[in-house]
């Protein structure tokens, strides 16, 4: 029986309500409407399972339907879902974020990570009195301007000019600087010739699923010092994913203004960004109508039912093994992968670090985002759409992996064989 005859809406004809049906691209026929969630799968209205390796885009690093935060929503849920003001909830949250991030001596809530990490642009910005934030080509900081430029770049652009990736953001070539992501040379060279207009350094540290060169952080903090320049990390992929302390703690650097999200919800939306004392003064709403006030205002940010989310999803995190489970996982994700692109004589390499994991069509070393873009993205998309109709749920839009604490190894070998059966077939 067809979708009209069932009564269902078909989803090609609501397409502009869609949510990530526009970047997924993918031709009407596959187009799925999700049902349900649970571990690491998820059931589309007709009962058709997937095995998910996108989580929610990373935020459900507890897995779908985690008992533990299902519990913690349930619980609030009949008390109210918003007071935008202080709860609980938030304050307990508040907590054991400053307990575990060096950077966020004071930070506040939000509900996305676009709208953490445009604050910190927001806050350097104002407490400098620089405009120019310097960020990495290729690195995505959510949908705001500086996210979204130089983001899907030519690579032919010469450094440090950004390149639109949207329309609609007039501002961005006067207010942004690229570099590239793992060359501290480069980097300082922009920074030395321009610090006088650079308010901050605007990194994902993790960049994507490529790792940072040794030193390469570190120099970053150096140099940003040396120039009066605020470094900003982006860890709403990489915080409480590389480690319960996220970026701060498995790379060893600290930032002046951090930005959280994904994973830390549990899946519910949430955003936070904090940093030191003497910067995030600039949002005590004390100032306001004093040129030194930079505006903050979150309708949703730390509502209870989040936050409360947020609080069991930590705990989940905290128990014993979380991070070598996590570690191992990807570890025997990309080793399995690895081995599938041998056996099918295929020049690539598998990228990544931690629960993440990405394959590249390309044999020479990936360092940057033009070295990332070298490899062949056509083939690329040809397995995730292929492995889009065996049953894998992820964005065919690139071919970044999220495992989250409800995989298995039996889940990994199950994805190796599908990328097997995929490839065969390529
Ligand atoms: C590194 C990074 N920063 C920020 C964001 C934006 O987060 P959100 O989609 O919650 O606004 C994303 C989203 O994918 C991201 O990967």
């Amino acid at each position: 029986m067809s979708t009209k005859q069932r009564g269902l809406i078909d989803p090609s004809t609501v397409f502009t309500a869609g949510i990530s049906n526009g970047e997924f691209g993918l031709p009407d026929h596959m187009i799925p409407v999700m049902a349900r969630g649970e571990g690491c799968r998820l059931w589309d209205r007709d009962g058709k399972e997937y095995l998910d390796f996108s989580m929610g885009w990373g935020s459900c690093l507890v897995g779908h339907a985690r008992p533990e935060v299902v519990e913690a929503v349930m619980m609030q849920a009949p008390m109210g879902s918003n007071f935008a003001y202080l709860n609980e909830h938030v304050l307990e949250l508040a907590t054991e974020i400053q307990r575990v991030s060096p950077a966020a001596r004071r930070l506040r809530f939000c509900a996305s990570g676009t709208e953490a990490t445009m604050y910190c642009q927001r806050i350097a910005r104002g407490f400098t009195g620089k405009n120019k934030i310097l960020k990495f080509e290729g690195a995505y900081h959510g949908a705001n301007e500086a996210g979204v430029t130089s983001l899907f770049a030519s690579g032919k652009v010469p450094f440090p000019t950004p390149e639109l990736t949207s329309a609609g953001t007039p501002f961005a070539a006067e207010s942004l600087l690229v570099a590239p992501y793992n060359d501290l040379d480069a980097v300082t060279e922009i920074i030395t010739e321009h610090s006088g207009t650079i308010a901050a350094v605007l990194a994902e540290p993790l960049q994507r699923c490529t790792p940072p060169k040794p030193g390469f952080l570190e120099g970053l903090r150096r140099v940003c010092d040396e120039q009066g320049v605020l470094l900003i990390f982006d860890e709403v992929v990489t915080g409480f994913r590389l480690a319960y302390g996220g970026a701060q703690e498995y790379y060893g650097v600290v930032p002046d203004l951090v930005a959280y999200g994904k994973a830390l919800g549990g899946g519910y939306p949430i955003g936070v960004f904090g940093g030191r004392e003497d910067i995030m003064e600039m949002v005590n709403e004390h100032r306001i109508g004093g040129d030194d006030y930079v505006w903050m205002a979150s309708t949703l940010g730390g509502n209870p039912i989040s936050t409360a989310a947020a609080a069991a999803t930590l705990s989940v995190f905290r128990q014993d093994g979380t991070y070598t489970r996590l570690h191992h996982l990807g570890e025997y994700l990309r080793t399995g992968l690895r081995g599938v692109l041998r056996d099918h004589q295929l020049t690539a390499q598998v990228i990544g670090d931690g629960p993440l994991a990405q394959i590249v069509f390309s044999s020479d070393p990936v360092f940057d985002y033009r070295s990332t873009k070298k490899g062949d993205s056509a083939k690329g998309r040809a397995m995730m759409l292929g492995l889009f109709e065996r049953g894998v749920f992820l964005n065919p839009m690139g071919t970044k992996l999220y495992l989250s604490l409800a995989h298995d190894e039996a889940a990994c070998d199950d994805l190796c064989d599908r990328v097997s059966d995929t490839l065969q077939l390529l």
